[in-house]
């Protein structure tokens, strides 16, 4: 008894302390300039976006490929991405641009993703990390995590360090290698908790060391807060982009890593959301969110702009390094994590 009871108030508190955020970030919006970055052309310059098919990636594929960038979209429906072409060649008919397949909820998949992408190209000398799930119900990937903290956060880690040698490779002392991680406001409340972070990140790398395994990581559906899933996976994609900057600061590579919000954005993001909720929030969505295109702005700055060139460890909104919660957690539990993350990768690829 005492499970469900405490399991559906830790499910309340998760999603009202994710909807009050979103208020307050909305409000903050609704009074904040929206702030449009001033861009040149960046001919020769390669990209890669995922989730760039649609929503706020598709507009960051068009602002990279209207700035002269030959754009790689990545994305796990094909049908998206010839009509993200179609979309963007009717514009810029020279558009240098194509579509790749990349499903993060599978290792597999992005390691042929790598092996693609390092076959057509010699250089990436922009990383937009942005594909994303939010509020979805519960599920394990094929490698066995749940698909937020996957598909958000670990498949762009593993994304972004097994391309990390072309990443070095191709910054320039003029032009920084950008790796833009697209993380939300509502990392905020996200947590991690050690005790949480203990059971949570070890039962995963248990189940993997134990496959076959029956167990599941949730073996009842109050153990599952769709709203922490999401807010957790944005935390830890602002922790370990902080923790990646440092490493490459350290090493003196050429190469950047930001995080940032885009904003309260009006997209299919939000088809998890209850519909109880959700006809309130398409209302409001249609007079106070951003539209896509300006969602992808503060992606777009971070990405070409001269202004952030050798910018790192930052957490941007509306084109402003802002503090972000990180402060809050001491460099050696950033440290425990981004190393248990990487042993859970490699416990799974090897
Ligand atoms: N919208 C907002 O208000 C808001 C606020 C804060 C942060 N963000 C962040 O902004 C980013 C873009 O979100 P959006 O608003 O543009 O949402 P969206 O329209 O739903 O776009 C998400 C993208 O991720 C792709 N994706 C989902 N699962 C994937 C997988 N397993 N493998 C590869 N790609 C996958 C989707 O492809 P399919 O459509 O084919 O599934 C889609 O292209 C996300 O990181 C989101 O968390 C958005």
């Amino acid at each position: 008894m005492a499970l469900p009871i405490l399991g559906l108030l830790r499910y309340v508190w998760s999603a009202v302390k994710i909807y009050v955020l979103g208020f307050i970030a909305l409000l903050r919006q609704i009074f904040q300039k929206h702030e449009v970055p001033e861009l040149h052309l960046h001919t020769g310059k390669i990209a890669v976006v995922t989730g760039g098919t649609c929503g706020i990636g598709f507009h960051v594929s068009l602002g990279l490929v209207a700035k002269n960038v030959h754009v790689v979209m990545a994305g796990h429906d094909i049908q998206k991405g010839k009509e993200a072409i179609t979309k963007i060649r009717e514009i810029y008919p020279n558009a240098k641009v194509d579509y790749l397949h990349l499903d993060l909820a599978s290792f597999t998949s992005i390691q042929n993703f790598v092996e693609n992408i390092k076959a057509r190209c010699s250089k990436i000398h922009i990383l937009v990390n942005n594909a994303a799930i939010m509020l979805a119900p519960y599920k394990e990937t094929e490698d066995d995590f749940e698909s937020h903290f996957q598909v958000n956060y670990l498949g762009h880690l593993y994304l972004t360090q097994s391309l990390l040698g072309m990443l070095r490779a191709s910054g320039t002392e003029e032009f920084y290698t950008r790796i833009i991680n697209v993380s939300s406001i509502v990392h905020n409340i996200g947590s991690l908790d050690l005790q949480n972070f203990g059971k949570r990140y070890l039962s995963s790398i248990l189940k993997i060391h134990e496959a076959p395994s029956t167990n599941k990581m949730c073996t009842h559906w109050l153990e599952y807060s769709p709203h922490a899933a999401y807010a957790n996976s944005k935390l830890d994609i602002v922790l370990a982009s902080w923790h990646l900057s440092e490493q490459l600061r350290r090493e003196a590579s050429p190469v950047t890593v930001n995080a940032v919000h885009p904003g309260v954005v009006n997209s299919s993001l939000y088809k998890h959301v209850h519909p109880a909720i959700k006809w309130l929030m398409d209302l409001l969505a249609k007079y106070t969110y951003k539209t896509p295109s300006e969602g992808a702005d503060s992606i777009l700055y971070l990405a070409l702009s001269p202004s952030v060139e050798r910018e790192t460890g930052g957490y941007y909104d509306n084109c402003r390094k802002l503090k972000t919660c990180q402060l809050a957690y001491s460099d050696s539990v950033i440290e425990q994590m981004y190393i248990l993350s990487t042993d859970m990768i490699q416990a799974r690829v090897n």
